[in-house]
């Protein structure tokens, strides 16, 4: 089968870089560049913006910041209440005096939650934001746009 095929290429890299790379594959196990650098390739297609924009995902976005910013918890909140067809839940953790992790766990278009995670991105005060996502198989009802849950998802087979 085609895709069976391997392809060899040569790639041009700094010394030092490489030198990185390499003490970090054998730390992560790898016996080769070439598996590390496939599961490179393979993680970079699965980066949300690889998705097609109406493709129905779950996943995270992950969010750090600072809650003494002026304005920042009442925008967040704000916007979290404009997309809350498409998160599920949220987790918030007190890093330290200034700073707060809040993850949340969304569902929905890929559009929508890209959309989401850049607009939290932009908030003066937020230092990280990081959209995950992975694709949601087809069928049981998942491909109704921007709903999460229901209860009719309930019933449905978790696998
Ligand atoms: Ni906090």
């Amino acid at each position: 089968m085609l895709h069976d095929e391997l392809s060899r290429f040569g790639v041009s890299i700094p010394s030092d870089l490489l030198l990185q790379f390499d003490k970090q594959i054998k730390r992560q196990g790898y016996g080769n560049r070439s598996e590390a650098i496939r599961d490179l390739i393979r993680r970079s297609l699965l980066q949300p913006q690889q998705y097609p924009a109406t493709l129905c995902v779950a996943g995270t976005i992950a969010m750090v910041y600072n809650h003494h910013a002026s304005e920042l918890p009442l925008s967040l909140t704000g916007l979290q209440h404009a997309y809350h067809h498409d998160i599920i839940s949220t987790m918030h953790v007190h890093l330290n005096h200034d700073q707060c992790l809040e993850i949340l766990v969304v569902r929905g278009e890929v559009r929508r939650l890209r959309e989401l995670g850049d607009r939290i991105r932009a908030l003066k005060g937020v230092l990280y934001a990081e959209l995950s996502v992975t694709h949601l198989e087809p069928g049981n009802g998942d491909e109704r746009r921007g709903h999460p849950g229901s209860l009719h998802d309930e019933e449905r087979k978790h696998t």
